[in-house]
């Protein structure tokens, strides 16, 4: 139903996020992408790439008069550093990135042709994509948000700065526990019917996309395993004025692959970032030498930053359901929709 996909490398000239299937007569506030963007750009533990861009978004298409007209946006962020063919080639593969497989699996031997598409930045149209959805899920009140939950096992911010310093200083890199929270997400997203309509699927593949996520959970997640039913599940209440509530909400608001009318709350983890400061042995793609990983200007850590971009990505996810299940072509239809439950 939305469609959305993007294109763009690191250095290239640009990165665009195209999305269809958004209806008309949507208001957009360019700031509300741009906040986002800027969002995207900080946390401590940011490389110099960071520093040198100051993503604005600019919209080619599908609006008129500041206001969707249901046909397909395109959105474009410009590199300001611009510079993919001056850009060194790349023989020494970094252990925990695209390089090597990417290397073998298209045939190149300098690996900047993968990297630069591999590359997180591409998630800044991610989040361009995701802050459009959001604009339109604020319209019935659903509000997203995210948290760092963790940096290499530390929560306290004082502490995890000092744990980015030390791994700055000897070359290495951390990773950590975000937590996304959707509040206001009407009840019945998703559906049990089928597998690819299960909401907690298509929340987690959505997730698992985003470069260096190697988990999502849902709710109590793992933890739920070491416990019993009786202590997991939220049993269910019912009062003439709330109609049925619950009093806790371990499912992280999904049950039975539906939005069950809670905050969804959901936790992913993020590994270490793969380019290291003091390298990992590697070896020369040409001369099958043993060589140091090559070092690409990076962040320390991005935890903060994964999380904007799970906002961005359970935006799109939840705007999806939420047209399937309320209609698409014209906000007001679908507001009226909304209203009838
Ligand atoms: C916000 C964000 C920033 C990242 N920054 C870097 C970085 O500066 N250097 C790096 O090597 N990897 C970085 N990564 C991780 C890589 O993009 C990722 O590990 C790589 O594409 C391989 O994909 P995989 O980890 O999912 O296997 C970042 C990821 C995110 C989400």
């Amino acid at each position: 139903m939305l469609r959305f996909m993007s294109a763009g490398e690191s250095h290239g000239r640009c990165l665009i996020a195209l999305l269809e299937g958004l209806p008309a007569g949507l208001t957009v506030d360019l700031r509300v992408i741009d906040a986002d963007l800027a969002r995207r750009q900080q946390g401590y533990g940011r490389g110099g790439r960071m520093q040198i861009e100051k993503d604005t978004v600019t919209i080619l298409s599908g609006l008129k008069a500041g206001k969707t007209i249901g046909s397909p946006v395109t959105l474009m962020i410009e590199n300001r550093d611009f510079k993919i063919d001056e850009l060194p080639a790349v023989y020494e593969p970094r252990p925990g990135h695209a390089d090597l497989s990417g290397a073998l699996k298209y045939g190149f031997s300098d690996m900047r042709c993968v990297l630069e598409r591999a590359s997180a930045r591409e998630t800044a149209a991610r989040v361009a994509a995701g802050a459009l959805c959001r604009i339109f899920l604020k319209e019935f009140g659903v509000n997203i948000s995210s948290r760092v939950v963790s940096v290499a096992g530390e929560s306290d911010q004082k502490k995890i700065n000092k744990k980015i310093d030390a791994a700055r200083k000897s070359g290495d890199t951390l990773g950590g526990i975000f937590e996304v929270h959707a509040e206001n997400v009407p009840l019945g997203l998703g559906s049990y019917v089928h597998y690819d309509r299960r909401l907690d699927a298509r929340l987690a593949f959505a997730l698992m996309s985003i470069p260096a996520i190697k988990g999502v959970e849902f709710g109590l997640g793992f933890a739920a395993c070491a416990k019993r039913g009786s202590e997991v599940h939220d049993a269910i209440y019912y009062s003439a004025r709330k109609g049925f509530y619950r009093k806790t909400n371990n499912a992280g608001g999904v049950e039975g692959g539906m939005s069950n009318g809670r905050p969804l709350i959901i936790r992913c983890a993020m590994k270490p970032i793969a380019t290291l400061g003091t390298p990992l042995p590697s070896v020369d793609i040409r001369t099958k030498k043993k060589v140091p990983a090559s070092i690409q200007r990076s962040d320390i850590a991005a935890v903060e930053a994964a999380g904007v971009i799970a906002e961005a990505m359970t935006a799109i996810t939840l705007s999806d359901a939420f047209l399937e299940r309320y209609g698409q072509d014209d906000i007001k239809r679908i507001k009226r929709a909304y209203k009838a439950g």
